[in-house]
């Protein structure tokens, strides 16, 4: 078996692939006159990238064998990236930043409009004059239905090897639940000589267009600005991006 905890390989297998966000973050990251924060890190995706291209990020996660994942990963790489636990809902750091990110839909698992009412606050308090606060939001329902009204195709399972051991996630299933929508994959690992092991993950993407979000942000006493976007690719829904200022 792997050293890494399963928590983190199946962020990595599950999320670690995704790169249309990533020009994005950079230019956004390029034009910030001061220090980033990522707030929902998980491994470090967009983190480490950042750190990579020469700026100052701190990494912010609720949870821990994710983060010290990232920690690991930056140490070996030479990037410096501050790395905090903490519920993005109550976040207190203690200083500020040019701009904040909240890549691949973390707001919507937030707790619906209570969780991200007080996120919003936690992000203004930490916006240096002028910040930007930029979140990417997506339509889980994309996912059942192209914009076409076409159920698309199944998206191919994520796989990897460690140490021998195969590990896979397969799409199961996205379910429209109204307020969110529900996301199914079945887990398995399969070791030489051994039964698979498998389990079922199940996500809920909280529906959130971004007119809500940027009334939300209105109210948390942002200010909105042009909204930017993630396009599709053929294993992932396109985001929109809302783009909120202090
Ligand atoms: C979809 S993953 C995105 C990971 C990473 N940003 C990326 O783009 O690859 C969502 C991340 O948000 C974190 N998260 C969820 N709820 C959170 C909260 N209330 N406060 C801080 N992090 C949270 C999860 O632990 C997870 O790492």
């Amino acid at each position: 078996m792997s050293a890494l905890p399963p928590a983190v390989i199946w962020h990595d297998l599950e999320c670690g692939s995704y790169t249309a966000d990533l020009s994005l973050w950079r230019e956004l990251a390029d034009d910030a006159p001061g220090p980033l924060l990522d707030v929902g890190a998980g491994t470090g995706r967009v983190a480490l990238d950042l750190a990579a291209r020469g700026h100052d990020v701190v990494a912010l996660d609720a949870d821990d064998e994710l983060l010290a994942a990232l920690h690991t990963r930056a140490r070996a790489a030479g990037a410096s990236v501050e790395a905090v636990r903490a519920d993005a809902r109550e976040m207190a750091l203690g200083r500020s930043f040019a701009l904040i990110l909240v890549p691949m839909q973390t707001v919507q698992l937030l707790g619906g409009a209570p969780g991200r009412a007080a996120f919003l606050a936690c992000a203004r308090a930490h916006l240096s004059p002028g910040g930007l606060l930029a979140i990417a939001i997506a339509d889980g329902r994309e996912a059942i239905l192209d914009e076409d009204g076409v159920v698309p195709e199944a998206p191919r399972p994520d796989v990897c090897e460690l140490d021998g051991v195969v590990y896979t996630s397969h799409p199961l299933a996205v379910v429209d639940e109204g307020p969110a929508v529900r996301i199914e994959r079945l887990r398995e690992i399969a070791a030489p000589g051994r039964r698979a092991v498998v389990e079922r993950d199940v996500i809920r993407l909280e529906s959130l267009s971004a007119a809500t979000l940027e009334q939300e942000g209105r109210m948390a006493g942002l200010a909105v600005r042009e909204r930017r976007a993630v396009p599709e690719t053929d294993e992932h829904v396109g985001s929109t991006v809302v783009m909120l200022g202090g």
